[in-house]
């Protein structure tokens, strides 16, 4: 079964809407294989956005993430990566349309509440780093 990493940024956690993301998920029909709340710190922080390292907003990116815990999940199912991403939306407020997580609660580019793995490549990595555990 395919699986994705998701993070309910702390935004998400900050204004209640873990339930209301969790539940979308679920009812949708994916799988939570794991979950925990956690915060991240800068160096779990720095792998996870290793791709985004000496851009102008990282230290905007690591600041925000770093404000307050988060919710770091995986999700499983059939082509959940790709699913995740459009349930989540586009990073762009000016883009994200109503009825995505990001679309309903964010018009903030950078606080946008929630994170998903891109590729199957990301989601391997992504996942070792926050569920090392996890299998
Ligand atoms: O999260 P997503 O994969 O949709 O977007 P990304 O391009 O991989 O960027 C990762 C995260 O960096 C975004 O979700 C934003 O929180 C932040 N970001 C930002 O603050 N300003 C940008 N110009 C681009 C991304
Ligand atoms: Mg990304």
């Amino acid at each position: 079964m395919e699986k994705t990493l998701v993070i309910i940024k702390p935004d998400g956690v900050e204004r209640g809407l873990v339930g209301e993301i969790i539940s979308r998920y679920e009812k949708k029909g994916l799988k939570i294989g794991a979950a925990k709340l956690l915060i991240a710190d800068e160096e779990i922080l720095s792998r996870h956005y290793q791709e985004h390292k000496g851009k102008d907003y990282y230290n905007k990116l690591i600041n925000y993430m770093t404000e307050g815990p988060i919710m770091a999940m995986v999700l499983e199912g059939e082509n959940v990566i790709k699913i995740v991403r459009n349930m989540n939306g586009h990073k762009d407020p000016s883009i994200a349309r109503p009825g995505t997580i990001r679309g309903d609660f964010s018009y903030s580019l950078t606080r946008n509440i929630v994170h998903a793995s891109d590729s199957e490549d990301s989601s391997k990595r992504e996942i070792k780093i926050w569920f090392p555990e996890y299998e």
